[in-house]
């Protein structure tokens, strides 16, 4: 028996691009809804503060793909010159329980991050919406602004916020580079970013004593905001003023809330999760003037169905390194 390894550099020289990422999670968050899924929520351990290194685990039924991911988040590497996110994914056989593919996770966690994102615009952004705001300019604020791309056709404004106004300025500089058409604007707080836009992302770091500064009433009418960040940058009054609360996972979201660290102030009612919404089980936006909110937070289905399209191309190019087990 033997496994394929994929190292970064192998996972991105596949070039599964964002789309393909998007139909990948879609296919996944649909089959979610449909109940054809399998995902214990999240074990982690943690060797620093505000540090993880989570196990998420999934089996997608309908797409026979099974596996694990064990990933890591350590605000402090970035001083270190390391990564926040590191990690390594699991594929397993769905008939045998082998191991097909061992492959570095922080390509695959960026993209169906960002992606996840686009999933939420595609459901419960207005139609029409053309500003977009990104809260956060590091690695998923860009796999964020690649999927609003493909899925806000009417896209023309980003506006941009980080507390490190160089993290700003790369941000703009790389995503000019790739979306030359689109307008940025450096803005100097997060509300400023905030409220004329139509879609807001945040992903700044995860912390457990928060200081959010995006406000009830700063996310305008008929605005969507998606976090990636838990509820590190929206007050409980913004996330309650909201007309729908949805997120990606709503058993992971009150697993996580039960724990008493993290989700205190989200309204009571959830509206709808990803899966309902792929599936067509629950309605996405149902009019232009709500505030809807996107509490996105990373689940394995997304992992697993985005690393089978990379198993499959690698073993049709016979990419990567074949390693006995
Ligand atoms: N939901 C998911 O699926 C998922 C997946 C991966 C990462 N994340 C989370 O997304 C967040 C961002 O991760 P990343 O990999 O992009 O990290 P990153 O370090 O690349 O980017 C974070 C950015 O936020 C900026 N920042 C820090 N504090 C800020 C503040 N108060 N206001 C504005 N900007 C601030 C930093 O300067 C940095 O540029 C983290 O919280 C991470 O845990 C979520």
């Amino acid at each position: 028996m033997e496994l394929v390894y994929l190292s970064r550099a192998d996972v991105e020289g596949l070039g599964m691009s964002m789309s393909e990422v998007l139909g990948a999670l879609d296919r996944g968050f649909a089959a979610k809804g449909r109940g054809h899924t399998e995902m214990p929520p999240k074990p982690g351990i943690h060797t620093r503060p505000d540090c993880f290194i989570h196990a998420m685990p999934a089996y997608v039924q309908e797409l026979e793909v099974a596996g694990l991911k064990w990933v890591s988040g350590y605000p402090p590497n970035t001083a270190k010159g390391l990564p926040y996110i590191t990690g390594l994914l699991v594929l397993n056989d769905c008939e045998t329980g082998v191991p097909l593919a061992v492959m570095d996770c922080a390509w695959v966690t960026a993209m169906r991050t960002g992606a996840s994102a686009g999933i939420s615009a595609r459901y419960l952004a207005r139609a029409g919406s053309s500003a977009a705001a990104i809260v956060g300019c590091g690695v998923q604020a860009r796999t964020s602004l690649m999927a609003l791309v493909e899925e806000l056709p009417d896209l023309s404004e980003v506006r941009c916020y980080d507390l490190f106004p160089e993290a700003t300025q790369r941000f703009v500089a790389d995503m000019a580079a790739l979306f030359p058409a689109l307008r940025f604007v450096t803005c100097a707080s997060a509300p400023d970013a905030v409220r004329p836009a139509d879609v807001v992302v945040t992903a700044i770091p995860i912390v457990v004593d928060p200081e959010p500064d995006i406000d009830a009433g700063m996310l305008k009418e008929g605005g969507l905001a998606v976090a990636l960040d838990y509820d590190s940058a929206w007050t409980s009054a913004a996330l309650r003023e909201c007309d729908k609360f949805c997120s990606d996972d709503v058993g992971q979201l009150l697993a996580t809330k039960a724990h008493g660290v993290y989700f205190g102030g989200i309204p009571a009612a959830i509206s709808a999760d990803l899966g309902e919404l792929a599936a067509g089980l629950k309605p996405g936006r149902e009019r232009e003037s709500e505030r809807i909110f996107s509490m996105n937070m990373g689940i394995a289905v997304d992992d697993m169905v985005t690393a089978k399209v990379l198993y499959e191309r690698a073993l049709e190019r016979g990419a990567g390194v074949r390693l006995p087990l």
